[in-house]
């Protein structure tokens, strides 16, 4: 039907004869002569009619946004004076010698235009004419050029791609389970893969050796910008690879990425952190660290204190006291103080105590705060010494339990770090590494698995039982611009460990036979040392096109509330086919009522 592409053309092409098919992006009307912008997933191209041809002109007079039309004609170079910088084909122009409209089209629900801001609820219903945008078409694009230089350097060094179900058993990754019920087996019902880790591991001990996957992956739990319930991974495992060569392959393959899809060159060496000192400097497992700001520790010097918020915390094994330097937060506002209070507030904590430096040589008189008097002048200078603070610089203070303080702490430190602009650098990638095997959940009275329960600890099976909570794991997540990219670790490759961990973890061995014998048994006919990771698909392109949300990554996401308002799903199903699947349903979601 065409012989170019509306996007493609340009003053080579002068003087050839072409045929396009595209959308009408804009029509406008300009004394007499005709201009629509034909716009094809290449660009957009001007197509001019002229009232020298009647016919081609009288149905160019009729058509409206986004009618399909198939144009023939003649490409020239625009008068000067009108070329158009801002267009990749802004210095040619074709001059229509037929049109046909191929299809009509209604008045779309919103404009094409990229920069005009749409409603998400209505964006997501209508996808199909949101996908049309520039924006989306150029995020389409680098996806797929992402997944193309992924899979090419897999393919070169040696990785099998392999299929795994989606039609499985619980894998525990910390969501709920998607569940499909079973027509052949009564009362039985298939879980969708949270991820295929363990067909990954069965894999290796298939002798496969090196395999990878992109892979949807199905997680039932609390959605965020970052989290959809069906999300995609690249999935990879191999076998007889060291913890440290799988990083470093791994770091090589994200280097090209960045080169060859954004021309971005990434450090030569990723930097590797432990959990501990991330936490202990960022209050998170995934600092971003482009944000020239840390937490420092002053339990030390609030022992003592006047001032129970402070000492409380500073005297408890579980609390903890972190000082926040902001260098020149001195011109924050009382107001501005109060927000970020309210800010922290979210994150449980009571309060957001600070002091000013107004002047750092006049000792306790230069500070200005309402804690200043809890504790003597040489506390203070203790304090001021530790975070180096300068005269004009504002601190801020976090009092509590530990977990509440990493996280109030933590989200400040990346709010400060973005709304004052403190941001150096592009990308910061980090390898966080030495995670706990485990956090012990209070409320449960349990220990739960920091990565998932196939990851080996760093020591032995007597060294994990003697002392759960101090074993650290052979696991390693990449964190780029303070979110989690990719996370994987070695895996336990030998029963007994795998049994003990999941002893710790409070599975007992009859559960344990129930959902996980499989693994237990094919981890005795010769399971080769193994370890892998996986990637957020839709995390990496996220970052790599600077968007918002995955869901601008993903050509069909679900909304907040995980529904997919294109084709509205989730949705009721028939009397006939629940009688077929056996299934009763305890509220009855009838037709009647929806
Ligand atoms: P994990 O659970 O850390 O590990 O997942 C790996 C990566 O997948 C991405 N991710 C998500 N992206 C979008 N929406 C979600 N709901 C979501 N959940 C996770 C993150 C994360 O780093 N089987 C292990 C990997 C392994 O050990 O090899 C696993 O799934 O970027
Ligand atoms: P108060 O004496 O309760 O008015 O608190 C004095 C200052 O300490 C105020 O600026 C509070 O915001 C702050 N504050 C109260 N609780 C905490 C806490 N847990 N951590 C940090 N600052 C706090």
């Amino acid at each position: 039907m065409r012989t170019h592409k509306c996007g493609e053309l340009n003053k080579q092409h002068t003087d050839q004869a072409v045929q396009l098919c595209g959308w009408v992006h804009r029509r406008r009307d300009h004394g007499g002569v005709i201009f629509i912008d034909l716009r094809d997933r290449e660009g957009l191209v001007q197509v001019v009619f002229d009232p020298d041809a009647p016919d081609t002109f009288a149905i160019a007079e009729h058509v409206r946004s986004e009618y399909v039309l198939r144009i023939e004609g003649v490409v020239r170079g625009r008068p000067e004076g009108t070329h158009n910088p801002n267009m990749r084909t802004g210095e040619i122009e074709v001059l229509a010698t037929q049109i046909e409209v191929l299809n009509e089209s209604e008045t779309p629900p919103f404009p094409i235009e990229s920069d005009i801001e749409v409603n998400e609820e209505l964006r997501l219903r209508y996808r199909y004419i949101d996908l049309r945008r520039t924006a989306m078409q150029e995020k389409m694009k680098v996806r797929r050029d992402v997944t193309r230089v992924l899979r090419n350097f897999l393919d070169d060094n040696e990785f099998f791609e392999i299929e795994t179900p989606y039609l499985t058993k619980a894998t525990p990754e910390g969501a709920r389970d998607y569940i499909v019920p079973s027509r052949t087996h009564e009362n039985a019902f298939f879980a969708l893969p949270q991820s295929p880790q363990l067909y990954k591991q069965m894999l290796m001990i298939a002798g496969m050796d090196r395999y990878y996957q992109v892979v949807r992956c199905f997680r039932d739990e609390d959605l965020r910008a970052d989290r959809q319930p069906e999300f995609t991974q690249l999935d990879i495992e191999t076998s007889f690879m060291t913890e440290d060569e799988i990083m470093k392959i791994m770091e090589e393959m994200i280097r090209q990425l960045f080169a060859k899809v954004i021309n971005v060159k990434l450090d030569d060496v990723f930097p590797r952190m432990t959990y501990q000192e991330s936490m202990s400097r960022f209050g998170v497992d995934r600092p971003d660290l482009r944000i020239p700001l840390e937490l420092v520790d002053i339990a030390d010097e609030m022992k003592d204190v006047d001032f129970k918020v402070f000492s409380g915390p500073a005297n408890d094994p579980k609390g903890r006291v972190v000082a926040l330097r902001l260098p020149n937060g001195g011109d924050l506002s009382r107001k501005d103080i109060e927000d970020l209070t309210k800010f922290v507030s979210i994150y449980g904590a009571k309060g957001l105590a600070y002091i000013k430096v107004n002047d750092l040589s006049a000792g306790i008189e230069g500070l200005q705060s309402p804690i200043v008097k809890f504790a003597p002048a040489d506390v203070w200078a203790k304090v001021l010494a530790k975070t180096g603070a300068q005269t004009g610089d504002l601190i801020f203070f976090g009092a509590d339990k530990t977990s509440i303080v990493n996280e109030a702490m933590g989200a400040l430190r990346v709010k400060l770090g973005h709304d004052l602009n403190l941001i150096q650098g592009d990308w910061k990638p980090v390898w966080v590494v030495d995670f706990p095997m485990f956090d012990w959940d209070e409320k449960a009275g349990r220990y739960n698995a920091i990565h998932h329960p196939f990851t080996a600890p760093s020591c032995s099976v007597e060294e994990l039982v003697a002392n759960p909570g101090a074993a650290l794991s052979r696991a390693y997540d990449l964190v780029l611009n303070g979110t989690e990219v990719g996370g994987g670790s070695i895996r336990i490759n030998r029963s007994a460990m795998q049994q003990t961990v999941l002893e710790i973890l409070g599975i007992g061995e009859d559960e344990a036979r129930e959902k996980f014998g499989f693994l237990l048994d094919a981890l005795k006919y010769g399971a080769p040392p193994h370890g892998g990771l996986a990637f957020g698909l839709d995390r990496l392109v996220m970052l790599m096109t600077g968007s918002h949300s995955i869901r601008d990554v993903i050509a069909f996401p679900k909304t907040q509330s995980a529904a997919c308002p294109l084709v509205s799903a989730p949705a009721v199903v028939s009397d006939e086919q629940l009688k077929e699947l056996g299934i009763r349903l305890i509220k009855t979601a009838t037709k009647d009522k929806v």
